[in-house]
């Protein structure tokens, strides 16, 4: 029998990576688990991200997955060495799928990441980007705003414009000739309408978006052996809103759920 793919996130944006990997492989069988009771993790110490990355990963290994997703960029960018080195099965984060995605897409060189405060502050994807080409620029921002704006559903509009408009603003454009922007958090593939709007405005020429979840699920399509019966197993820490908000992630209702302490 085919061993699950566990994924693991902050809390429910991770859904969009199963999203990601139930379009690349519709017959896997998932088991998410979202430390919804801890969200967010983004504004947290890498310490403390790393505290919780490795008590989702123990949770994960108790349900014999055979493969291990960390569908939160923050974790990924702060706590993927300590997830490896504990984990006996293959672990994926999102920032090398991301930096590769990037570089394969990338013209001009210059490359422009986004995320939470954590992401931008461990500098991972500068590091993924620059170690794989010398001659690569990156030009990072925290863009805080954009978590609660995905949550609340504020995916187009004007309030959603003038936000990447304020963020984009400091990436884009100028003297920064970007080409190619990451998107590096669960959330943003919600608003990726706005961004590539407003960047390529900003930028004055198409400027390419990069998908995290895209990336990783594309990335694990070498650990993916056989096939199971597309099944979703998913765990929560808090269920606060859940039915509301795994829809927007997801892309359907969420059929069933269990609350979970870690
Ligand atoms: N999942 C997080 C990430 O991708 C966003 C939400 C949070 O801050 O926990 O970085």
């Amino acid at each position: 029998m085919t061993r699950p793919i566990g994924v693991f996130d902050s809390g429910v944006g991770g859904l969009t990576v199963v999203r990601a990997l139930r379009r690349a492989f519709p017959n896997a069988d998932l088991v998410y688990l979202g430390d919804t009771a801890r969200v967010p993790y983004g504004s947290k110490s890498p310490r403390t991200v790393e505290r919780y990355a490795l008590s989702c990963l123990r949770f994960l290994l108790e349900r014999d997955v055979g493969l291990v997703l960390i569908a939160c960029n923050t974790a990924s960018a702060t706590a993927l060495d300590a997830v490896s080195a504990a984990s006996p099965v293959p672990v994926i984060g999102a920032v090398v799928p991301g930096a590769e995605s990037a570089l394969a897409a990338t013209r001009s060189g210059h490359i422009g990441v986004i995320g939470t405060l954590g992401t931008i502050r461990s500098c991972a994807y500068e590091r993924a980007i620059e170690e794989r080409r010398e001659d690569a620029s990156v030009q990072s921002l925290a863009c805080p705003l954009l978590v609660p704006l995905a949550e609340e559903g504020w995916t187009s509009g004007d309030v959603a414009e003038a936000i990447c408009h304020r963020y984009l603003g400091q990436i884009l454009g100028g003297d920064h000739s970007v080409d190619t922007l990451v998107l590096g958090c669960t959330h943003y593939p919600l608003l990726s309408g706005p961004i590539a709007r407003v960047a390529s405005q900003i930028a004055g020429s198409e400027i390419a978006i990069v998908d995290s979840a895209d990336a990783m699920a594309a990335a694990a399509k070498q650990h993916v052996l056989g096939e199971g019966s597309g099944t979703l197993r998913c765990y929560v820490t808090d269920a606060t809103r859940l039915d509301e908000l795994a829809p927007r992630f997801l892309g359907h209702p969420l059929s069933e759920f269990e609350l979970i302490d870690l």
